[in-house]
């Protein structure tokens, strides 16, 4: 029965890779930030109904559209809408999702390369001598950003690792690197938290992410934990969707959607428990930028009994994490190759993952290295650098947009015995759960997601 485009060995392969996804520096940094910001406890409950009502259902609709498809999202928007209202101009969502990929791969990756940077700097005990002298993680990190090479070379051997992983496909790559990762990322996730348990701050960071003081809820802070749910559980641009046309089709559509979703928002909710211990222990400031994570946490993480290994430890964490999100954009623009312009996944993946890197080398650059690239504003101010402004482009308009119409392709396009059909194989007697997550994704989910974009819009908010 095995596809020739390749399948997942069984339904906890699909679940660990599209985990694997959706876990990433979204879970890691952005979203500790973002509910400090939004003051916690409110903010946590908002982003869980967020979560629970919106991003569960667009989940459910991106894997129903691509095991049904059964190909890249392009190709899977093609064979569906065909004789539809809208019919070959539906393709374009796909289209729209494969440059996503594209786009925002080329600067997560070089993200993704200061890991590695930390993690040769804490393992080599550099990091432990730049946190004893003041202001000294701040300089190198100023440093480290503007040095066109060292920004390349990150890049350079993170696009490695990825392109190594994709080229070895479906099994043999995707799924074995998400099956060995994903259980050693918990493990030092847990390990780290239960760190944090024996710390002071432990109590206070409780009683701020579980405690929730509604006057501080605002509209703001509802249509963020809405754009934060879709960055973070990859949607919107056909991740889940490329990874569901690999899933086999007596494994179950909600069942995996809720584990995914479920394991996705621990990852975060585990990650501010860290760091908000730690932050309350030592009576931090919060600050707005990639710093929080490569130059104020190291600097605590070195006060505390083996800090070096907690560095280590925390660095090598994010890095698994980030892969295998990079592995998930990749696949998704490789797919697009393989399938569409019947490309071997060799010739696929070299070329788009080589194309990716050349283009990211701009963003690698736009961090200070280069004047014109790192000046450069389209969105305004705090938008400044390609970096900043591919960013901004990505998460403010092409994933939003992009779910929207994935909600409304599913919800209304899709005929209800279709959709109810994919279900079905895998979820036999689920009628109720199919009404309900039909009631989201024709009302709820496009709503809501309508409101982002609107607010985006209108009111020039914005989401990553
Ligand atoms: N979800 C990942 C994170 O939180 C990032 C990511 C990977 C992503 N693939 C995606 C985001 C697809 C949007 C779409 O870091």
């Amino acid at each position: 029965m095995a596809s020739p485009r390749g399948q997942w060995s069984g339904k906890l392969g699909f679940i660990l890779a599209a985990a694997g996804s959706a876990v990433g520096l979204g879970n890691l940094w952005k979203f500790p930030y973002i509910t400090h910001q939004n003051e916690g406890g409110a903010f946590v409950l908002v982003y869980i109904a967020a979560v629970a009502l919106v991003g569960l259902p667009i989940m459910m609709a991106e894997i129903i559209l691509g095991r049904r498809g059964g190909l890249n999202p392009v190709g899977t928007f093609r064979t569906l809408a065909e004789g539809r209202a809208g019919g070959r101009a539906w393709q374009a969502v796909g289209f729209m999702g494969v440059a996503a990929g594209f786009i925002i791969l080329s600067y997560y990756s070089v993200v993704a390369g200061w890991t590695l940077r930390y993690i040769v700097l804490a393992v080599g005990g550099q990091l432990g001598e730049l946190a004893a002298r003041p202001h000294a993680l701040d300089e190198f990190f100023g440093a480290y950003a503007a040095d066109g090479g060292a920004q390349v070379l990150g890049h350079a051997l993170f696009m490695g690792a990825t392109m190594a992983a994709v080229l070895f496909g479906v099994k043999a790559g995707i799924e074995r690197v998400a099956t060995v990762l994903m259980p050693l990322l918990f493990l030092i996730l847990i390990g780290l938290a239960v760190y944090a348990a024996t710390t002071d701050g432990f109590g206070e960071a409780m009683a701020f992410l579980f405690d929730p003081d509604f006057g501080a809820l605002t509209l703001r802070s509802v249509l963020e934990a809405l754009g934060q749910a879709f960055f973070s559980l990859s949607l919107g641009m056909g991740a889940i969707l490329t990874y569901g046309s690999y899933m086999r089709k007596q494994d179950s559509i909600p069942l995996s959607a809720l584990q995914i979703s479920a394991l996705d928002t621990l990852v975060g909710l585990l990650a501010c428990v860290i760091m908000f211990s730690i932050i309350f222990t030592f009576g931090l400031e919060v600050t707005a930028s990639a710093g929080i994570l490569f130059t104020t946490l190291p600097a605590v993480f070195y006060q505390l009994p083996g800090g070096g290994v907690l560095a280590a430890g925390f660095y090598i964490l994010v890095a698994f994490a980030a892969l295998t999100s990079t592995i998930s954009l990749l696949e998704v623009v490789s797919s697009y190759a393989i399938d569409e312009l019947r490309w071997s996944r060799r010739q696929a993946t070299l070329t788009m993952g080589g194309g990716i890197f050349v283009f990211g080398v701009l963003n690698a650059l736009s961090l200070g290295a280069n004047g014109p690239l790192s000046t450069l504003n389209v969105f305004g101010e705090g938008k400044d650098g390609m970096f900043n402004t591919l960013d901004f482009l990505a998460a403010n308009w092409l994933l939003p947009v992009g779910g929207l119409l994935i909600a409304l392709f599913a919800g209304w396009v899709l005929a209800a015995r279709e959709s109810w059909d994919e279900v079905r194989q895998g979820h036999p007697g689920g009628a109720a759960l199919f009404a309900g997550w039909r009631f989201l994704i024709r009302f709820v989910a496009p709503l809501a997601v309508g409101a982002i974009i609107f607010s985006v819009i209108f009111l020039g908010m914005e989401y990553q």
